[in-house]
């Protein structure tokens, strides 16, 4: 069930707000119950009760214990005034009178009174025999709460370290040295902590939880942008091309009429080879892809160039395909800034930095582009229905809808857009509860399918729809049907995998499947993701490192990638606690 939630977000069409990270924690969670009974095997007779009576009494700033019959007992304490021999009683004297340090310490944190609080630790952790490993991690561990309240997090640090060295399970020490990395920006060290306090409580605390989370997105956003930084271009396969240039309806190059080599001469009767943006055009025509950044260059910078604009546009858009993103902006503003460029060309230029500044996780600059791209060209339906689509991201299903009825109303015979009003249809009855209208929108998908049967995205689209009306043999034929319309995506074997494993759970069924999509294209970073969540799933959490590795490297967008990272990171995390907890995996099969 979980695994299919990463796999949805991926189509940038669902809104839940799992994000991928937290799947990789949970599917770790069945490890926290083999977990538990080897805690409790081990713990003894831990006892934390740490309520705070006032079982001491203050002289000035010396602290002085009392026990219950009112004589002041202990050994080897500095602010002990008592003269006691040594008899076997000595040893649970000192230990009395550590946990009355304790009581009177708890009592000033109470009071806010941190510095006190810390010396009443101090005079319980001297006093206390240092066979007593559970209290002395209790002392060790208050007083860095108090160190925390101070804002000493290098001393809180310290103690929850020696806490930990004395009991080593000691989830409420991990959480509070997490805290104090979190805040020193030790968010690696953070991580590995906190993994261990979500472990080791089974999930149960909601601060835990939540701060995983926001270190494995922190984590996750600054490898993405220093790996985006350091990498080289990645080179997008045809496919991905073909079908990324065919979600534009009103796309300004191709829709371009292909003009002639007018003013060339004809040369032994063959037309001079074309150059510059003509030869651009025709390479993306035929697929010639490696062709097309170096003509633009050429034409761009020529002079009285013909078609600089839409060499700009062409040039940019590659640079988008293989995640060069400075270069993006670069090309795209020239013609943006420019109020004398054909309209049809800046809103496509604005349309692609939307897109732009969506991966870079800018969502207010990605709707300002948008809306200006409305306002320059309300008559271009590309305008709506990729704004659509972000608003369905954003979970602003009511702007989507509206986004795609225009988009349908300006270009009925677009599939794409046809389609996703369908999906956001859905979407808002859902939203509305209103069972009648989701009839309705899952009857306007077979519609969508008998009028367009030539769409791939009808069929995947709806086929997702019927995963979540638990319609798995109806979902299955339109996964089926999609492979045929479009036999070249990889992807759609993966959906179909995860399929299995949200039908019937068949986990070996569902690697056939993503191993097919790999056979297909062993650059689907897609598959690798799915399979990584599948071992992480599994216990076999290195096995998902290096799949999530092998998904970084083919991933395009900055977005994504981090999420990756946040995937892996989790994953590593998971597998050092628990060898370092020496924590049974629980096997699932
Ligand atoms: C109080 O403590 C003293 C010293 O350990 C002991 O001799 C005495 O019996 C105790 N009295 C009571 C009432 O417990
Ligand atoms: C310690 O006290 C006990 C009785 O409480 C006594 O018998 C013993 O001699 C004392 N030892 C010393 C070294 O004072
Ligand atoms: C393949 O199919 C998926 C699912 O419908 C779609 O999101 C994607 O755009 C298609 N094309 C490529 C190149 O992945
Ligand atoms: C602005 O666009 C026009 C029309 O395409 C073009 O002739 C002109 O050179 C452009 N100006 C700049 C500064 O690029």
């Amino acid at each position: 069930m979980v695994i299919v939630m990463a796999a949805s977000s991926r189509t940038g069409v669902e809104s839940h707000s799992w994000s991928k990270w937290q799947i990789a924690l949970v599917v770790g969670a069945p490890v926290a119950i083999g977990l538990g009974y080897w805690y409790l095997k081990n713990s003894g007779s831990h006892s934390d009760k740490e309520k705070c009576q006032s079982g001491g009494k203050k002289k000035g700033s010396q602290v002085v214990q009392s026990t219950n019959n009112g004589s002041a007992r202990g050994a080897g304490d500095v602010n002990s005034k008592s003269h006691q021999n040594e008899t076997v009683d000595a040893r649970k004297g000192s230990f009395d009178q550590a946990q009355d340090y304790k009581k009177e310490g708890n009592k000033h944190f109470k009071d806010g009174k941190f510095s006190d609080a810390i010396k009443c630790y101090n005079a319980a952790i001297e006093a206390c025999p240092k066979d007593k490993v559970y209290d002395l991690s209790t002392f060790y561990q208050n007083r860095a709460a108090a160190y925390e309240q101070l804002g000493d997090y290098e001393s809180a640090k310290n103690d929850c370290t020696l806490a930990l060295q004395l009991n080593p399970v000691y989830v409420k020490a991990l959480h509070r040295r997490a805290k104090a990395y979190e805040l020193t920006k030790d968010l690696k060290s953070c991580l590995e902590d906190v993994t261990a306090a979500c472990l080791l409580d089974h999930f149960q605390n909601q601060a835990s939880i939540a701060m995983a989370d926001r270190v494995l997105r922190e984590l996750g956003q600054q490898h993405a942008k220093d790996a985006m930084a350091k990498r080289g271009p990645v080179i997008p396969s045809k496919h991905f091309v073909r079908t990324y240039f065919s979600s534009f309806n009103n796309d300004p190059i191709t829709s371009q009429p292909d003009e002639p080599n007018k003013n060339e001469p004809v040369v032994n009767g063959e037309t001079e080879p074309k150059r510059g943006f003509l030869l651009a055009k025709e390479a993306l025509l035929k697929q010639r892809y490696h062709e097309i950044i170096p003509a633009c260059t050429e034409e761009i910078n020529s002079e009285n160039s013909k078609y600089k604009m839409e060499a700009l546009l062409l040039r940019g858009t590659f640079y988008l395909l293989r995640g060069e993103h400075n270069l993006v902006y670069q090309d795209l503003e020239k013609i943006i800034e420019n109020e004398s460029v054909d309209v049809k060309i800046r809103v496509n230029a604005l349309i692609k930095r939307a897109s732009l500044h969506m991966q870079k996780d800018d969502p207010m600059k990605t709707i300002q582009d948008f809306d200006r791209a409305a306002e320059l060209g309300p008559h271009l339906s590309d305008v709506y229905h990729h704004r659509g689509q972000v608003y369905l991201l954003m979970d602003k299903v009511d702007e989507a809808l509206a986004d795609f009825r225009k988009a349908v109303d300006i270009s009925p015979d677009f599939p794409i857009a046809y389609v996703q009003k369908c999906y956001a249809d859905y979407r808002y009855a859902n939203t509305q509860r209103d069972s009648e209208a989701s009839k309705k929108a899952l009857e306007s998908f077979e519609i969508a399918i008998a009028k367009f049967p030539k769409c791939a995205e009808c069929f995947t689209l709806y086929a997702q729809v019927l995963i979540e009306q638990q319609e798995y043999q109806k979902s299955d034929d339109c996964y089926k049907k999609a492979i045929e319309v479009d036999p070249e995506n990889a992807t759609l074997h993966v959906h179909r995998g995860l399929l299995q494993l949200n039908w019937n759970g068949n986990v070996d069924k569902a690697i056939t499947y993503i191993k097919k999509a790999l056979e297909m294209d062993d650059k689907c970073e897609f598959a690798y993701e799915t399979l990584g969540t599948i071992e992480v799933q599994r216990g076999n959490f290195l096995a998902g490192v290096e799949l999530f590795d092998k998904a970084i490297q083919l991933v395009k967008t900055e977005l994504e990638m981090s999420h990756l990272f946040s995937l892996k990171d989790a994953a590593k995390a998971q597998a050092v606690v628990i060898e370092k907890y020496k924590i049974p995996i629980p096997t699932n099969d």
